[in-house]
């Protein structure tokens, strides 16, 4: 009888703790229709950025994928098809870990599209082991990071033209454990797994700012956004501790992939956005990041040492 009633009692607070935690996730509740414009997606092939990527075909834009795998991203691009009734999607193939290879799909977008209204970079990876690139840079720090960087550079004219337009970033909550190395930009002096993602989580937060601060003018709306915890195939190269939230204790905390695509789409479509920029958002909100993604003149050195990195100066 005890034993009935106190499995009873556990199942009823699994149940209010998930309906709370629930009730907390942001939503996007815009309605806002996308017709006449163009978004660019990375990382569209599975997880938040295929979300990002079916929602934005939904609001009839333009959609342009930009995925690693090319066959995978026939896929994708034929299930967003039927799925959002849009047919107006062009697949991209991009390897943000090669800057020849970001430098390729930004020429091509230059040259074929009228313009660009809309940039989500969503693509990322954690938990690889430690690789050089072929531009002599740490392969978790270049995906997250320089890639997506130069990639945002490269299509800022487009952008601009298009004002007002808008780029979202995708970071994560854990940048709050990283730190800027000036010393060990290309990850050759040392390297550690958990921080390298950090340390370009945190990274995209400042140079965020820092371009948000530069582009207010020009009339692009740019922001970040921690997506929440969501269960997906990054979570792969996780170690168990962290997978081991997938089994049902992880259900109060991992959320779907359409539920942690909300922050971004809210940043890229939202009204409710279009004065803010260089913000950091979390459940569809402005947030506060940790204090060392405040720092302006870390964020500007960051941003100067990256153009000569990549190669824009
Ligand atoms: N999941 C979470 O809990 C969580 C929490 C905080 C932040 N985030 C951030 O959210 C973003 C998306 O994560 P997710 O959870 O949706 O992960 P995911 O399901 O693993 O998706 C990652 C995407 O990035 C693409 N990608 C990986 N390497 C690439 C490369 N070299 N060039 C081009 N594209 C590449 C992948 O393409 P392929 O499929 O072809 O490999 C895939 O489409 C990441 O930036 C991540 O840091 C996630
Ligand atoms: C994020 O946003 C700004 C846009 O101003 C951009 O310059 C930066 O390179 C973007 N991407 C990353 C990965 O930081
Ligand atoms: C996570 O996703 C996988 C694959 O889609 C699914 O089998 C699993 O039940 C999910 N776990 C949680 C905690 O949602």
């Amino acid at each position: 009888m005890y034993l009935y009633l106190a499995i009873l009692a556990v199942v009823v607070v699994f149940l209010l703790l998930k309906v709370h935690i629930s009730r907390m996730k942001g939503v996007c509740r815009s309605e806002a229709d996308l017709t006449g414009k163009t978004a660019v997606v990375t990382g569209a092939t599975r997880g938040i950025g295929y979300e990002v990527a079916l929602d934005l075909a939904r609001r009839n834009a333009r959609l342009i994928i930009a995925c690693l795998n090319i066959d995978e991203g026939n896929r994708v691009m034929e299930a967003i098809q039927k799925l959002a009734g849009n047919k107006n999607i062009v697949l991209k193939q991009v390897d943000l870990a090669s800057l020849s290879s970001v430098r390729k799909l930004a020429g091509e977008i230059t040259e074929e599209e009228s313009r660009v209204d809309i940039l989500v970079n969503v693509a990322g990876v954690a938990g690889l082991p430690r690789r050089e690139t072929e531009d002599k840079l740490e392969q978790t720090f270049a995906i997250n990071f320089y890639g997506p960087f130069l990639l945002t550079n490269l299509l800022l004219d487009k952008l601009k033209k298009a004002a007002p337009s808008r780029i979202v970033n995708v970071t994560s909550i854990a940048h709050q454990w990283g730190a800027i190395d000036f010393d060990n930009l290309r990850g050759d002096k040392w390297f550690l797994m958990p921080r390298s993602y950090f340390d370009s989580k945190l990274a995209i937060i400042l140079a965020t700012r820092e371009m948000g601060r530069q582009l207010k003018e020009a009339g692009v709306i740019v922001n970040c956004c921690h997506p929440g915890s969501v269960n997906t195939s990054f979570l792969d190269n996780m170690p168990f501790f962290v997978r081991m939230f997938t089994t049902p204790i992880g259900l109060l905390f991992w959320r779907t992939p359409r539920e942690g695509a909300q922050t971004p789409i809210h940043l890229a479509v939202s009204e409710d956005v279009k004065d803010i920029t260089g913000e950091y958002f979390s459940e569809c909100k402005l947030d506060k990041p940790a204090k060392q993604a405040l720092d302006d003149v870390v964020a500007r050195k960051l941003v100067e040492a990256s153009e000569k990195l990549v190669g824009l100066q």
